[in-house]
């Protein structure tokens, strides 16, 4: 069954850390703003503790059908800005919808190629306020129904292990970073990099 699978598991394990991240975001500050790309339905932001205390959430998704979806489910919290849009924009105009306390995608690198994928990153980067913080997630090479996702399911993704995510990392400017942390999820299928900007 797919729902128990190494990859479901991991999707559902993002899902509760995700939300753990947005509650800390609304703890380290009382006017934190996030900024969540190909953020799907967010549906994170249903499992957060604090997520009424977050100043804005911008979510970009380029699928209308997960932003109205988005919309629906968290109607009446107006805070949230749903924004329909490729991850384009962050690469083009980074500081479009302005500076965040925190920047994610997860459920997106896994499709981005390096040249994109350090690209965007340059851009979630810039996104970034003073003491700020980016992290995105990627499947690892190992994860078992990795074949049975492309065969069956035509999910191509481009597995990460943690010296390509480090590497991919390399593109940020040293001097501006505080700290990096790249770790993996409980059943090791995802692995994760964090970013704190100085
Ligand atoms: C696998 S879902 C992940 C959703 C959510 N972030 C999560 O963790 O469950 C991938 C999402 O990325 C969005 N997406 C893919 N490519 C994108 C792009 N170039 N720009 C914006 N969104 C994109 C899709 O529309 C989809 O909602």
């Amino acid at each position: 069954m797919m729902v128990s699978s190494s990859a479901a598991v991991a999707v559902q394990e993002r899902r509760r850390l995700l939300a753990r991240w947005l509650d800390a975001a609304a703890e380290r500050s009382k006017q934190a703003e996030v900024l969540v790309l190909a953020s799907g339905h967010l549906r994170e932001l249903e499992l957060a503790q604090c997520a009424g205390q977050l100043a804005r959430i911008v979510a970009l998704d380029q699928d209308p059908a997960s932003i109205e979806e988005m919309k629906r489910t968290h109607q009446g919290l107006d805070t949230l800005f749903p924004v329909v849009a490729s991850i384009g924009r962050i690469i083009v105009k980074p500081l479009v919808h302005g500076r965040f306390d925190l920047v994610y995608a997860a459920g997106l690198f896994d499709y981005l190629d390096d040249t994109t994928a350090k690209r965007l990153l340059t851009g979630m980067f810039t996104a970034l306020k003073p003491g700020g913080r980016m992290l995105f997630a990627n499947f690892c090479h190992d994860v078992v129904d990795y074949g049975y996702m492309e065969s069956f399911m035509d999910w191509r993704l481009l597995a990460r292990d943690e010296p390509e995510m480090r590497t991919l990392l390399d593109v940020l400017p040293p001097a501006e970073i505080a700290n990096t942390f790249v770790f993996r999820g409980l059943n090791r299928a995802v692995v994760y990099a964090v970013v704190e900007k100085r």
